[in-house]
């Protein structure tokens, strides 16, 4: 078979790295990929978004599945788009990827169904929204509605903090139209986990846990990222949690995108946080997490073709999910001054002298004449796996202090929290 993966991240080249390894892959493309991802696939010079682009190619190339890996182009409806052209495609439709692209939908969709979130209310105006600040109980959380590359949450200890918060998204559109409408919710506490969730619209079978850290630096101090690292799994999500999950959220939340008339088919990212009341849902993502899927698919044994196309055909019931019993770590390897601004260029050296059974994700990097390049913010994703976290740790930073480029930026921490 014949697959393309649409994205060009480390989330793809994972996606991509695991496919790889099936029988019945016969060639890998992506589109638009990167320097990494350009080893194990032909990279196709089309940008993720390009909808008319990735339809034409698919038919023209007689691509037998198309894997749609970004939030964008899904809320773009590209899925749609290939289903109409005859192509089969691994991700929600347009109106399932609401889940995603609005806060508001989700939110609103989480309340009906009483599935466990943050209470929170809805602005359209700025004044309303700035009047309700003023009163409302601190911390709290304002949320532009729409996509915003991870970066439209801002957490409000004081009331000027919340109403600098209300202006800059709703009057200052620093999001853009994502702020249009924005969510003020209630502050959580405790530890977050997230769960990546294999579904066809009938059955949800549960990836193994992980943890990001989306903040860049040390202590989960500096300005919030895409995310700096991950590790899978969770020590905090344990098989009684899982079990509550599955009950009060999994399950509810595919019921109730049913019952909507917005069948969700892919994967959905559950953003969760374990309070005392419980585990409550943060967000939701429609797709894979980056970079969670980094260490979660090098635990997975099954063939990921095969799951993709039970999640396709709508037979997820004759799959089961099995896992290697080892901790996986994934270090996030950034240019200096990610997530602001930073150079790109340097060379990328040391990457032929990592042990053999360390795997470097390449995020933002191209390839000339044989040589690697920093092309983007997030650069490499670094994964170990071994039989604890300790020895996990240890192996991913080995490899990590072997890879050198100017001005390269990493947490030391991974895995500690
Ligand atoms: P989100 O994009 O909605 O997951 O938010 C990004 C990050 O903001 C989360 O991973 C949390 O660390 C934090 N966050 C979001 N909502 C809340 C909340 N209601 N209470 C506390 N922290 C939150
Ligand atoms: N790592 C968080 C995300 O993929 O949105």
């Amino acid at each position: 078979m014949k697959v393309l993966v649409v994205g060009g991240g480390g989330r793809e080249h994972a996606i991509l790295w695991k496919l790889k390894q099936s029988p019945r892959v016969s060639k890998l493309y992506c589109a638009p990929g990167n320097g990494g991802i350009s080893d194990i696939a032909e990279c196709v010079s089309l940008s993720a978004l390009d909808i008319e682009g990735i339809v034409g190619f698919s038919l023209k190339e007689k691509i037998d599945m198309v894997v749609v890996a970004p939030d964008d182009p899904l809320a773009a409806g590209m899925v749609d788009a290939l289903e109409e052209a005859g192509v089969r495609a691994f991700g929600p439709r347009k109106n399932a990827a609401e889940l995603e692209s609005s806060k508001v939908f989700a939110k609103k969709l989480m309340k009906k169904y009483n599935i466990p979130t943050a209470s929170y209310e809805v602005f359209e105006d700025s004044e309303t929204a700035l009047d309700y600040v003023r009163t409302a109980k601190l911390p709290l959380v304002v949320k532009a509605d729409g996509l915003a590359l991870g970066k439209g949450v801002l957490i409000c200890n004081t009331e000027n903090e919340a109403a600098d918060a209300v202006i800059s998204i709703m009057e200052d559109r620093r999001f853009g139209d994502a702020g249009k409408r924005i969510v003020v919710e209630e502050f959580l506490e405790g530890p977050e986990v997230s769960v990546l969730a294999f579904t066809d619209g009938k059955t949800i079978i549960p990836m193994e846990s992980s943890q990001d850290h989306k903040r860049a630096c040390d202590n989960d101090e500096g300005p919030n990222t895409g995310g700096m690292g991950t590790f899978s799994p969770s020590r905090h999500y344990t098989g009684e949690i899982h079990d509550i999950c599955m009950e009060k959220i999994f399950v509810p939340t595919i019921n109730a995108m049913n019952n909507e008339g917005r069948p969700f088919k892919g994967v959905i990212f559950f953003g969760l946080i374990l309070t005392e009341d419980g585990p409550k849902v943060l967000e939701y993502n429609a797709r894979f997490g980056d970079p969670e899927t980094q260490v979660v698919l090098p635990r997975l044994e099954n063939d990921l073709l095969e799951v993709f196309e039970a999640v396709i055909d709508e037979k997820l019931d004759t799959i089961k999910l099995s896992w290697k019993n080892e901790t996986a770590v994934c270090v996030v390897m950034a240019s200096g001054g990610y997530p602001g601004n930073y150079e790109k260029g340097y060379e990328i050296s040391g990457l032929d002298s990592v042990d053999e059974d360390i795997i470097v994700f390449h995020a933002g990097t191209k390839k000339e004449n044989n040589k690697y390049f920093t092309n983007g913010g997030r650069v490499l994703g670094v994964t170990a796996l071994a039989g604890n976290m300790e020895k996990a740790r240890e192996k991913a930073y080995r490899a990590v202090s072997r890879i050198c480029f100017r001005d390269a930026h990493y947490r030391k921490d991974i895995g500690i929290k």
